[in-house]
């Protein structure tokens, strides 16, 4: 049974983990912890791959005793631009750098779950660790699967947790279906004309044609697009002016686009641009949008959970996994989910009386580390289920 060998990895996967929080890396540039890594497989007698997407991504094949179809675990590895406040022994010892979203935790429990399977090995099949960077923004799953991780052996199913500060250590949840949103971003440029303030009639005042934009994209969410169908548009980011008698020539707004229908994904960027034409036209404006696409939705495969489902029973007992509603963050897991069939699911590491109540990215996020020798189980566990269902 992994759960009882993973108690006994208990000391390891807490060192490994204070050790990764201390020494936070941002995406693509998690050297010294693509080095930890490697050399913990290395330990463990495995044979990582070469550097991949981008120099700072990893996979690890454990062969299995027979031939069989091949299982991807995984995890990333970067930390988020944020000055920590936790005040922990462990802190980040990286000024403005740390691991307040528990990818240091990813990437212990999986190093976790390959010590379990390097130990005793899958009778059939075989199982591939992925361990990527940037998933905070810069698409690191995208480059591990431009980069072959999928393929040699060819991955038939893909699984991952996320940490959920939300639930308590040893409870889990999983949302089948579209479980993140699509997430991309807005950048959205007015033009109007400088000019003195005592002289609206002069100018073109783009401060006011921002408002009227704003209020309009606001509109168009409700207006123009179906209520059963989620989205968000968040204009995160104003810039514009110079001086309180001065009419501002131009305003930059920055947002995101949040949603799960692909077919309205794909409406947004023509909607935004004739909402925001129409409006800056109005008024004699100019405008240029930027339409950037970000991370997929994420569907997890349905089929995916009585294998996780069976997994929680017998490590963690009956009514440990949850079913969960969806999300409109992003998670670059989505990436894999496209290309093969896949499974996210969250782990929880809240704790009231240790006071590990705070939400991922904020600067007092930490979690309680008896979630990880739980992790590494379910992910070993999923690993051993998957490949031995016919
Ligand atoms: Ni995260």
């Amino acid at each position: 049974m992994d759960l009882s060998a993973a108690f006994e990895l208990r000391p390891d996967l807490v060192a490994w983990r204070r050790h990764l929080h201390a020494h936070p890396e941002l995406a693509y540039q998690e050297h010294a912890t693509a080095a930890f890594v490697r050399e913990r497989l290395e330990q463990l007698g495995l044979r990582p791959s070469p550097p991949l997407a981008g120099g700072t991504g990893l996979t690890c094949l454990i062969a299995g005793d027979t031939d069989g179809p091949t299982v991807a675990l995984r995890a990333d590895m970067d930390a988020l631009p944020i000055q920590e406040a936790t005040g922990a022994d462990y802190a980040s010892t990286v000024p403005g750098v740390a691991h307040l979203c528990g990818h240091d935790a990813h990437t212990t429990m999986l190093l976790g779950a390959a010590a379990l399977l390097a130990r005793r090995r899958p009778e059939h099949g075989h199982v591939k660790l992925l361990f990527q960077p940037a998933e905070e923004g810069g698409a690191g799953a995208a480059r591990m699967i431009e980069d072959g991780a999928l393929e040699d052996p060819t991955v038939s199913a893909v699984f991952g947790l996320h940490v959920d500060p939300n639930q308590p250590v040893g409870a889990l949840s999983v949302t089948p279906g579209p479980a993140t949103a699509a997430s991309d971003g807005l950048d959205i440029e007015i033009i109007g004309e400088g000019g003195h303030a005592a002289r609206p009639h002069q100018a073109i005042d783009a401060i006011a044609v921002a408002a009227q934009v704003i209020v309009a994209i606001q509109q168009l969410v409700s207006r123009h697009t179906d209520p059963l169908q989620p989205l968000v548009i968040t204009l995160g980011r104003i810039e514009g002016g110079f001086a309180r008698n001065v009419i501002a020539p131009s305003v930059h707004l920055q947002g995101t686009a949040r949603s799960f229908d692909p077919a309205l994904r794909d409406r947004l960027p023509a909607l935004l641009d004739r909402t925001v034409a129409g409006v800056t036209q109005a008024f004699g404006a100019r405008h240029e949008l930027t339409y950037r696409t970000g991370y997929p939705s994420l569907r997890n495969d349905a089929a995916l959970i009585p294998t996780l489902a069976d997994v929680v029973g017998e490590l963690l007992g009956e009514g440990r996994l949850a079913t969960g509603g969806p999300s409109l963050g992003g998670e670059d897991f989505a990436f894999y989910a496209q290309r093969v069939p896949g499974l996210m699911a969250r782990l929880g590491v809240r704790n009231e009386a240790l006071g590990l109540v705070h939400p991922l990215h904020h600067p007092r996020f930490d979690l309680d580390e008896g979630a990880l020798p739980l992790g590494a189980a379910v992910l070993a566990g999923f690993a051993r289920r998957y490949l031995a269902t016919p």
